[in-house]
């Protein structure tokens, strides 16, 4: 099996909802809008190749041939905690995606994934599963994330993350080459605590506002 590929997306007014999201000046309330507002222009790209289907569709003037989404139904699936900050806006795109949470936290001192919750639908090995994270730093919580869903009979992932790194981009590939991953920006590493740099902080703090 093939690499799979990593996408930046470098879109002008991602490039500045981003310099927004990493000054630390910027307060709780447009740190949190914000991500929203990137996660819906990173929806639009990383569904750009779902299948559709032709359908008619009868116009007040006559009938249009139109097309739709069609193929697997899909899922939005935050790592939370700050995963949560983009499942509104990939929901107001997708309304009729399903939701799922699964629940890590990095331990501070090994810096590994510890799983404290997941709730899935029944359904979610047919769906196509987003995994949404601003950040990918070790990859250590997206791996396990991914693997979980694997787990599940989950075979068609993509995961969403604002902020990564070389590191956590090697760790999925290499865990999950099947997996595409789509980045608004790729950092350029790790400082000793694991956080990404430049970065933006810690991304659950800052749409929490618990620091
Ligand atoms: C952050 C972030 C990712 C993870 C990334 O979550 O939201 O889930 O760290 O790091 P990794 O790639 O090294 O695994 P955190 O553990 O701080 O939990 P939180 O979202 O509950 O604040
Ligand atoms: N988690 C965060 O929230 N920020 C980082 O820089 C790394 C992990």
């Amino acid at each position: 099996m093939g690499m799979s590929s990593v996408h930046v997306l470098d879109h002008p007014l991602i490039q500045h909802k981003l310099a927004i999201l990493r000054n630390k000046n910027t307060g709780v309330k447009e740190f949190r809008e914000v991500v929203g507002e990137i996660s819906g222009l990173m929806c639009y790209e990383a569904t750009r190749s779902l299948p559709t289907e032709e359908v008619e569709v009868e116009t007040p003037l006559m009938t249009a041939k139109c097309r739709v989404l069609s193929g697997k139904k899909l899922a939005i699936v935050p790592i939370l905690r700050a995963g949560l900050g983009m499942v509104d806006a990939m929901v107001e795109l997708i309304p009729s995606a399903k939701v799922g949470h699964i629940g890590l936290y990095r331990d501070p001192e090994t810096h590994l994934p510890v799983e404290y919750y997941c709730k899935l639908p029944e359904d979610i090995g047919a769906r196509q599963v987003f995994v949404v994270d601003p950040m990918l730093a070790t990859g250590g919580s997206a791996v396990a994330a991914i693997t979980f869903l694997k787990e599940h009979g989950c075979r068609n992932i993509i995961m969403m993350n604002i902020i990564g790194c070389p590191e956590g981009v090697k760790a999925v590939r290499e865990a999950h080459p099947d997996v595409e991953i789509y980045l608004a920006a790729m950092d350029e590493g790790l400082n000793d605590q694991a956080y990404i740099l430049p970065g933006l902080g810690d991304a659950g703090d800052r749409i929490f506002g618990t620091k």
